[in-house]
């Protein structure tokens, strides 16, 4: 309840309904799902109608209304995943083959994971990606995509976030292939009576 009243603090008088989205996540978070229940409890809380919050979180897909597994595998299939690298399609089977997901099964017996496919999560130039509760794993193989569920299996932690090749970030994997000169200085390619 004190974080809930501090997230409402920071609205204006009158607005504390903008505080929906920050508390629906939080309820989340602590139940690792969103309930009914606790969209009532949401409603009660802003003042507002259930439908109001029924409106929302079915809105958003990232609030879930079916109990998750603790790690929540979101794969990105959309085009560039698709076509970059080894391909969308082969981790997904990579990754159902691991966790031996049937056909139409989303979460493991063991609810470990829970495994959705998603549209494009803002990482396309290190396709394919997928993210993991809130961390972004990149550059995925087969093999690294394995490593990653090997590791969370063994130690019930997430491995190190971040791009499995050997980049730091999403810079060219082999160099620098433009911009690689010193920038011209200010009033470059300005008319001369300017
Ligand atoms: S298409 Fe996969 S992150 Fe953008």
């Amino acid at each position: 309840m004190k974080r809930i009243k501090a997230v409402i603090k920071q609205y204006p008088k009158g607005f504390e309904r903008a505080a929906l989205l920050p508390l629906l996540d939080m309820a989340q978070r602590q139940l690792g799902w969103l309930p009914i229940s606790a969209m009532h409890k949401v409603a009660e809380i802003l003042k507002v109608p259930r439908m109001r919050v029924y409106e929302v979180a079915t809105f958003y897909t990232m609030y879930n209304r079916q109990p998750m597994g603790k790690y929540h595998i979101q794969l990105c299939t959309t085009t560039p995943c698709m076509l970059g690298g080894v391909g969308s399609d082969i981790i997904l089977e990579t990754i159902k083959k691991r966790l031996g997901l049937k056909e139409g099964q989303t979460t493991t017996t063991d609810n470990k994971f829970t495994l959705s496919c998603v549209e494009c999560l803002g990482a396309c130039v290190n396709a394919p990606m997928m993210a993991i509760n809130d961390d972004y794993y990149e550059d995925l193989t087969p093999a690294n995509t394995m490593e990653i569920i090997d590791s969370i299996y063994k130690t019930d932690k997430l491995p190190k976030p971040g791009p499995r090749s050997s980049r730091f970030s999403c810079e060219p994997i082999n160099g620098l292939t433009s911009l690689t000169e010193p920038p011209k200085g200010p009033g470059f390619g300005i008319r001369p009576d300017l």
